[in-house]
């Protein structure tokens, strides 16, 4: 059987921080900020936001945009590196939340590639018959160290939602690829608050938060690397030349390196999507928001192909090449 993306959702929170509003204890600026990243703004979760409430928002578009009652739903999976608890997992609260009775809920973690490692999970499930709905979210905001300006000014908060089942009338999961090199696990990652390094308030007043931390020349170097090469090996393992993919949706880290990935990759600029301005990264959640955009902007059309990539902590990279058999109806603001 095959499996498909049968409709989208997103949502993030209507706050917004452009650079010139970020605290003044980061010293830094929007010129430095644009010029390194091209992030202008980002959406920031107000105080009652989590990420239970942005993916169930986002869920409830996904499950609405198609008519799907909740009780068909036999997965619901909620990839985040930002949960909204240690346990149970954010995915219990939204299957609640959301009214999927019968769903079986979990959380995968997967840094700013989980979200396609997931979907290349759920696609199996889907090919089997199950209807799973995946939602990649992120309220980074709360977990970053905002006195530390190399990683506070990257990020952003977002959820976007996915159902995916077995059926040929949606986007089409035409082949994927994902990948770990646990060795450099310590280059990205929230060293404290686990079992590793439980908080205490030693750790704390020693100014070690559960925050991200990171090198952000050794990401950018591998981030190009990985997700440039898995993407022209996909494209060689389908025997597709670059001329044949209409759009490449990369997860939105940051120009530069969406700019290098398609360099490497030999695909023009004007065929690359990128919101990255506007939304910053918001890690789990970007691929499926910017696909949300692209179908709201209807840029996304039957026949064409689509080739994502992603790159994160771990690190993990992954790549898809998606075919539009039917463009999947979505909701998002
Ligand atoms: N504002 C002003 N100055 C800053 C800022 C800032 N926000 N951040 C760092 N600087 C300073 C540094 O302190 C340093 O100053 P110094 O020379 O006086 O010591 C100087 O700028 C250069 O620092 P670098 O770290 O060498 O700057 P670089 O050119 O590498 O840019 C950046 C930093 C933007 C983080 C870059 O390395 C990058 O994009 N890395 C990829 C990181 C990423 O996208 N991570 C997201 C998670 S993984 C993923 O999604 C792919």
């Amino acid at each position: 059987m095959k499996s498909s993306i049968l409709s989208v959702g997103a949502y993030v929170p209507p706050g917004i921080m452009t650079n010139h509003e970020l605290p003044a204890t980061l010293n830094t600026n929007d010129e430095w900020i644009r010029a390194r990243t091209g992030i202008e703004q980002r959406h920031v979760a107000g105080p009652d936001e989590t990420t239970a409430s942005l993916s169930i928002i986002a869920g409830q578009r996904a499950l609405k945009a198609m008519a799907l009652d909740p009780r068909e739903v036999d997965w619901v999976m909620v990839c985040t590196d930002t949960p909204e608890t240690w346990s149970p997992a954010t995915a219990c609260y939204v299957q609640d939340a959301i009214g999927a009775r019968y769903a079986s809920a979990i959380d995968l973690t997967g840094g700013c590639a989980g979200f396609l490692q997931t979907l290349q999970i759920a696609d199996r499930m889907a090919a089997a018959g199950d209807t799973v709905l995946v939602i990649g979210t992120e309220v980074l905001t709360k977990s970053l160290d905002w006195t530390d300006r190399s990683t506070a000014v990257l990020f952003g908060d977002g959820s976007g939602a996915l159902v995916v089942g077995p059926s040929e009338n949606g986007i089409r999961i035409a082949h994927a690829q994902s990948q770990s090199d646990g060795s450099q696990a310590d280059i990205l990652s929230k060293p404290y608050g686990g079992t590793r390094n439980p908080i205490t308030t030693e750790l704390v007043a020693q100014g070690h938060l559960h925050a991200i931390h990171m090198e952000g020349q050794k990401v950018f170097k591998r981030a190009v690397q990985d997700m440039g090469s898995m993407a022209v090996q996909l494209l060689q393992d389908k025997n597709l030349s670059t001329s044949q993919i209409d759009w490449v949706i990369p997860h939105q880290a940051n120009q530069r390196i969406i700019d290098a990935v398609a360099h490497h990759a030999g695909i023009p600029n004007e065929r690359v999507f990128s919101h990255v301005a506007h939304y910053a990264n918001t890690g789990s959640a970007s691929v499926a928001v910017a696909l949300a955009d692209m179908l709201m902007q209807n840029l996304i059309g039957q026949g064409q192909n689509l080739l994502t990539v992603a790159f994160g902590a771990g690190f993990s990279w992954g790549a898809q090449l998606w075919a539009v058999d039917q463009v999947p109806p979505v909701l998002f603001e």
